[in-house]
């Protein structure tokens, strides 16, 4: 089962509805990239690599819809596909990388006629979506050497196979670890106010029969002070060149509360996530969504807060490099100094795809 797929029969694009989760599991379908940006925008589909393999299929819808029969106005079409993909989410860098990778194909030289690009399009979509699978797999084993027997993990969002094409990020980890029999138990963060920890992790642990209990967020200092948290993995939405870490908004504390309790914190970054154009994390854009996220909550029954209460919504935060043990990329942990030992593994890594393309 795969987050986002495309339907080769019907020539369109199939998400998840996670909106819906956990109560109800339903693929939602979109035939225009128009449809892919509202689904990204409303969050049908989130998670940084499911965002950009949806940004990539939504290029392929692009292509597919455009009349186009030279290069340039197939340039161009794409082009205008590509600023309103673009616009949907500002954080995750993923969709911004996955939205180039699709132009290259257009410019590549090696393609002359407009129908082979067109198919092009859509087979380095399924490459990129296929290829974040294997990367998650080759993650997975990388983060799950660093779990110990028995270890009490703490999560935060959802970083599983819905955040992905499959299998996950940190989750991915966590999910490796207990198939390896490491006898492990999670604690996950509800994560307000989309609740992804609570509506989405806690499904996926109840799916691969990982042993959780949910907390809400403002429990998990008490945890770390008290000694029974071992080791926190988190996911990154971008990563600056200084392994400063964007994550889903509270992320921060976390960093902060765990290197106080001398507790190892690991975000679980695909080199695609890694923004090496951005020197620190103050230069990752951060998105503000809607006030009704959280005035848009209910109370037995009734709303959390007063009628037209000011709303700061802030979905992502930055966690200092400082407070980073480790980056567990696909291609191997990596320690500070980041501002070398990042560029240099993201560079490996980034030279093997373009060599595919
Ligand atoms: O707002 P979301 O649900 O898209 O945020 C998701 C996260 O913050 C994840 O931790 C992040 O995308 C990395 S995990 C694949």
């Amino acid at each position: 089962m795969r987050t986002v797929e495309w339907d080769y029969e019907r020539h369109l694009v199939k998400m998840i509805d996670q909106r819906k989760l956990p109560s109800i599991f339903e693929f939602a379908e979109f035939d225009d990239y128009q449809g892919v940006a509202a689904g990204i925008r409303e969050m049908y589909v989130r998670g940084a690599p499911a965002i950009g393999a949806a940004g990539a299929f939504g290029m392929a819808l692009a292509a597919q819809q455009s009349q186009a029969t030279t290069r340039e106005s197939l340039l161009r079409e794409l082009e205008q596909a590509a600023a309103v993909l673009r616009a949907t989410r500002p954080t995750a860098v993923n969709l911004f990388w996955a939205i180039e990778r699709m132009l290259r194909v257009v410019t590549s030289e090696e393609l002359e006629h407009v129908d082979d690009i067109r198919q092009n399009i859509l087979q380095e979509a399924q490459s990129l979506a296929d290829e974040d699978v294997e990367i998650n797999l080759r993650m997975a084993r990388n983060g799950a050497a660093l779990v110990k027997e028995g270890d009490t993990i703490l999560h935060h969002c959802n970083t599983g196979s819905l955040a992905t094409v499959d299998w996950g990020t940190a989750l991915g980890v966590i999910r490796m670890a207990n198939e390896q029999g490491k006898n492990i138990h999670v604690l996950l963060d509800e994560t307000r106010p989309q609740l992804q920890g609570a509506r989405l992790s806690a499904w996926e642990c109840e799916q691969y029969k990982i042993p959780y209990t949910l907390i809400a967020d403002n429990a998990a200092g008490h945890y770390m002070r008290t000694g029974q948290i071992d080791i926190v993995f988190v996911g990154s939405d971008r990563t600056a060149a200084n392994g400063d870490v964007a994550n889903k908004i509270g992320t921060y504390k976390l960093g902060v509360v765990a290197k106080e309790n001398g507790i190892p914190f690991f975000p679980v970054v695909p080199t695609s996530t890694v923004d090496l154009s951005l020197a620190t994390g103050d230069e990752i854009p951060i998105e503000e969504r809607p006030a009704e996220e959280i005035t848009g909550l209910t109370f037995f029954g009734r709303p959390v807060a007063p009628a037209g209460a000011r709303v700061g919504n802030p979905a992502f935060d930055v966690t200092p490099h400082k407070y980073v043990t480790g980056i567990v990329t696909e291609h191997s942990v990596v320690y500070p100094p980041y501002s070398i030992n990042l560029r240099r593994v993201v560079e490996e890594e980034q030279a093997k795809v373009m060599g595919k393309v």
